[in-house]
């Protein structure tokens, strides 16, 4: 019932609807209305109440709603069935275990803050509450395992693709996993895998987006190589928006442009926004390190470097990072 009073105020944003109508329309008491209001506005609904004019819900507020998000999200799959957390330890983990008690497909896990946050190569992922889209979402692709990174490069190209249309800003992807704005991170992607030789039985994708984080935020340890949206634009944006986005752009390349056929496509749309592609890069990985020119990417989702003697390297995501010759990208 909550969510239905909520609703009627959503269609209705900006404008005052009367305790009248809305006890009619449910069939509940204005008492009752007034009950749900009083618990909205706990939550953080900025609700105006008149004796005269009735409610008037006068912006969406920043708030991690299940109500939120799913209205408006025309996805079949993905976000079907979420979980919402105030504060967790990482909606990786989170996913993950739901993944192996035979969560669906599309199963999502959204946190406001996670207190122990995973990057990549052990990494911890700084994920402060309200800051950031702390988010896990649980695929079953019909993959091999050893193309278990095209579902890095399909969710790198869908969040791309999300925030050109909800927060219209132009990013870059940096092979393998990071979004990328004026030179520093905005965006993390973790693809963990449970597979055995032929078969993948989960993939767990969580992406960490900056979104709210000003300057001052950024902890001294990544000021000089993080962004976030806020920064970039100089606004705040609202999460719920851009979840929702990312979900619907997910579903679209992950149901149509997984396999081989399509695949090809979604390589070209990762190129075209590729910050290395034809750049000199070094990657570093465990005790090694390489110099070439970033020269395309794999079918598999490899990195195809030429080396300065001419020879062709293939790189495979798993344990290395990429630099530029002198920086970050
Ligand atoms: C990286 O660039 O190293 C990947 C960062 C991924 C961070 C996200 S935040 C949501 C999900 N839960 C985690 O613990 N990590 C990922």
């Amino acid at each position: 019932m909550r969510d239905v009073v909520l609703n009627i105020l959503l269609d209705n944003l900006g404008h005052f609807v009367s305790g009248e109508d809305i006890s009619r329309q449910l069939g509940i008491t204005r008492a009752a209305v007034w009950k749900y209001i009083k618990l909205l506005q706990s939550q953080g609904y900025p609700i105006e109440s008149s004796t005269k004019k009735g409610y008037c819900l006068r912006q969406v507020p920043d708030i991690l709603d299940d109500a939120l998000l799913l209205r408006g999200l025309d996805t079949s799959v993905l976000g079907r069935k979420m979980e919402i957390h105030s504060s967790i330890g990482s909606t990786n983990a989170r996913a993950k275990e739901l993944a192996l008690n035979g969560a669906p497909e599309g199963t999502v896990v959204i946190a406001d803050e996670q207190v122990q946050g995973r990057g990549r190569l052990g990494r911890s992922w700084i994920s402060p509450p309200g800051k950031g889209i702390w988010m896990s979402v649980v695929l079953r692709p019909r993959l091999f395992p050893q193309q278990a990174s095209r579902i890095t490069i399909m969710t790198a190209v869908a969040v791309a693709n999300a925030l050109k249309r909800s927060a219209q800003i132009e990013v870059g992807i940096k092979w393998p996993n990071d979004i990328v704005c004026g030179g520093k991170k905005l965006c993390g992607i973790l693809n963990e895998v449970h597979a055995e030789p032929q078969v993948i039985h989960y993939a767990v994708v969580g992406i960490g987006l900056n979104v709210n984080f000003s300057q001052e935020d950024l902890p001294d340890s990544i000021k000089d190589l993080a962004t976030s949206l806020k920064i970039e634009k100089d606004k705040e944006f609202c999460r719920v928006d851009i979840i929702r986005a990312i979900l619907q752009e997910m579903e679209k390349s992950y149901l149509q442009r997984l396999n081989n056929d399509r695949f090809t496509e979604l390589l070209k749309e990762y190129e075209a926004h590729s910050v290395i592609l034809g750049k000199r890069v070094r990657v570093i990985g465990i005790g090694s390190e390489l110099s070439g020119y970033a020269e395309g990417f794999g079918e598999d989702g490899s990195l195809i470097l030429r080396l300065d003697d001419g020879r062709l390297e293939t790189i495979l995501a798993g344990d290395v990072s990429i630099r530029g010759e002198s920086s970050y990208v």
